[in-house]
């Protein structure tokens, strides 16, 4: 069982999605905190109303972000991170600390349409403006920068000629909110090798 703490900056529908699946016995892991950059955020009032322990770091220090962050994430005992939709770079030392037990998602096909800046509407708006007739989601493990990692996972989406951001969005996240619960349990039944940079799946 994987003990998860979730990181999301917005609206928290990922973790919703993580927490569904936990629930219909789809993904087996336990969300053991949620942890958030903004205090106001739909992610950690869903942990609130959940009763699971909702962490902001939005009052320390960036020079003591790292050290407390570590430092929570071993009270909880967490023992693998997800990112969804949490718009921070990770400390170094919390990367080095987990390496290979960090996940993002992102709503493209990596490693296209992704770095700093390539969030949410963006993301939607620059795969329409390249002409691009698929798109997708892509989970990967996460290192030292944006959107950066072994890719564990995509699934596409077509695009339609008179597509809007909005519309792509809703598509694509719909394809997130099944790859990354599915992603998780790759991971909890430990089927998830990482070489040369590259993951594969053990059947
Ligand atoms: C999701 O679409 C996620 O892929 C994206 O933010 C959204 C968060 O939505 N993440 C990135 O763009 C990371 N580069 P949510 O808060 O409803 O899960």
């Amino acid at each position: 069982m994987l003990h998860l703490a979730v990181f999301a900056s917005g609206r928290g529908s990922n973790l919703r999605a993580i927490d569904q699946a936990i629930l219909d016995g789809q993904l087996d892991a336990r969300i053991v905190a949620v942890i958030s950059n903004r205090a106001a955020s739909g992610a950690l009032d869903f942990a609130r109303e959940h009763g699971i322990p909702a962490l902001s770091l939005s009052e320390i220090a960036a020079e003591a972000e790292d050290s407390w962050l570590q430092e929570q994430l071993a009270k909880c005992g967490c023992d693998f991170i997800s990112l969804a939709g949490y718009m921070k770079l990770l400390p170094a030392g919390v990367v080095s600390a987990y390496r290979h037990r960090i996940t993002n998602i992102h709503p493209a096909l990596l490693p296209s349409f992704g770095g700093k800046g390539m969030f949410g509407r963006h993301v939607h708006e620059a795969v329409i403006a390249s002409g691009a007739k698929v798109s997708g989601a892509t989970v990967h493990l996460v290192d030292e920068e944006y959107d950066r990692g072994p890719i564990v996972m995509q699934r596409c989406v077509p695009i339609a000629d008179d597509d809007t951001a909005e519309r792509l969005a809703t598509r694509v996240l719909e394809i997130e909110h099944r790859i990354y619960p599915e992603s998780l349990q790759l991971f909890a039944d430990g089927r998830v090798t990482v070489r040369d940079n590259k993951t594969s799946i053990r059947s």
